[in-house]
């Protein structure tokens, strides 16, 4: 009896040792918005035990613009350390030749996902990415602030400064903000400039087919309605926020609208939110005159593995358990992120608990692409090019038509003979 205990605890000790011997640590970079660290690292744990595949997470910055900058280094330095990359929905085009395929890993569940989403990470029929969560942004209002001043959630953008505006009047309390946005300069600006210009006609900075189309009267009739809020509805400092920011000020009950991200909704419900059960969202405004209608700017979040990680195919499991439909119910439940598979959103849990994402889907189905896809590896410098124009715009620094008068002549500059 002894014997075999001993023999048991000695057996066990060895397949222990084995398993050991066979784990593998991987690392994945992941920006820290909201509460998405906490819950990767929730998910990586129950992997973990699963596989003995341990997934280390590298903290980055919540910006997509900051996080570009730095995975553009060490991906050109070749970097081994980092096997995962949490990658933006833009990055594809210009990320594709760094990235293994995902194709063949991914060949029994691509189809579960929206095609859009999956065509978006193909480049030349390499699946660069798998999709994670996808993004579309609302407009975030308060319930009882409208209630009280008798006010409806506006459909246009002069409706919205209308209502702020009646709301602050009478409240009269100077920490209380009309709109908080990103205006910032970084991509997030581009995103919100974006919905300004398509939601007033103004066309999608640079069409489907390539052409350059910002510098038009619809466009700075757009911008120049958003420069009329910086420092009447909105704050000044709105020219340095990003989401989190944004999000801070609403969520301490500071603002009557915000324009954000859909894991805002679920962060603000939470019992330390100041606007908690007190607010809700509808489709962004629209613009005015011809053409103008609701426009969302497509945002998302997909995982990639490095050509250069030493456990490739480990690491394909990894992301391809964060990409699965469990992972993404789970996300869609705590972290209102949009499920980027499509019968996650007929789950009888998400219907019951997040009834908000099956109205979400709508807007995410009808959001506008940022044009990275017709201007290839040229997509950031055409992007820092636009939030440059805009932000100087908002701030003042030139008159918006002659900053997208030169806008459109660097972006000319910058396409050469072609877009590639
Ligand atoms: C969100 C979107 C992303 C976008 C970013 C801009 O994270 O999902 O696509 O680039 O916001 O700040």
């Amino acid at each position: 009896m002894k014997f075999k205990t001993l023999l048991a605890t000695a057996m066990m000790g060895m397949s222990l040792m084995a398993a050991k011997a066979m784990a593998v640590d991987l690392s994945i970079v992941s920006g820290a918005t909201g509460g998405d660290l906490q819950f990767m690292q929730d998910e990586l744990a129950a992997f973990a035990k699963d596989s003995g595949i341990n997934v280390k997470i590298v903290p980055m910055p919540s910006s997509t613009t900051d996080q570009f900058g730095q995975y553009k280094l060490w991906l050109a330095a070749g970097n081994a350390d980092i096997d995962i990359y949490q990658t933006d929905v833009i990055w594809a085009p210009q990320l594709a030749d760094q990235f293994v395929d995902l194709t063949d890993a991914a060949k029994d569940v691509a189809k579960d996902h929206f095609p859009s989403i999956i065509q978006s990470q193909t480049v030349n029929g390499k699946l660069v990415a798998i999709p994670f969560f996808t993004d579309a942004p609302a407009l975030y209002y308060r319930k009882d602030l409208l209630d009280k001043y008798k006010l409806t959630p506006p459909k246009t953008w002069d409706e919205m400064a209308k209502d702020a505006k009646t709301v602050l009047d009478g409240e009269k309390n100077a920490d209380l903000q009309g709109f908080v946005f990103q205006g910032n300069a970084y991509e997030g600006l581009t995103c919100d400039a974006l919905e300004w210009v398509k939601s007033n006609g103004g066309g999608q900075i640079v069409e489907p087919d390539g052409k350059i189309s910002i510098n038009n009267p619809k466009a700075i009739e757009a911008i120049e309605r958003a420069k009329s809020w910086v420092g009447s509805i909105s704050p000044k400092g709105v020219l340095a926020y990003q989401e989190e920011e944004s999000r801070g000020v609403w969520q301490t009950g500071k603002s009557v609208f915000m324009r954000n991200w859909p894991y805002a909704y679920a962060l603000g419900n939470k019992d330390d939110s100041a606007v908690k059960g007190k607010f809700d969202v509808v489709p962004l405004p629209a613009g005015s005159g011809d053409g103008a209608g609701s426009a969302a700017t497509l945002g998302g979040w997909n995982l990639a593995v490095s050509k250069y990680s030493k456990h490739a195919e480990e690491a394909k499991k990894v992301v391809m358990f964060l990409a699965s439909a469990k992972v993404q119910k789970d996300n869609a439940l705590k972290q209102t992120h949009l499920p980027t598979i499509v019968s996650v959103y007929d789950d009888a849990d998400v219907k019951k608990d997040q009834p908000v994402l099956v109205k979400w889907k709508d807007v995410f189905l009808a959001a506008v692409p940022r044009p990275s896809a017709p201007t290839k590896t040229k997509y950031n410098e055409v992007s820092n090019k636009f939030w440059t124009a805009v932000h100087d715009s908002l701030s003042g620094n030139g008159t918006t038509a002659d900053n997208l008068k030169k806008l459109e002549a660097e972006l000319t500059d910058l396409r050469g003979d072609g877009w590639k």
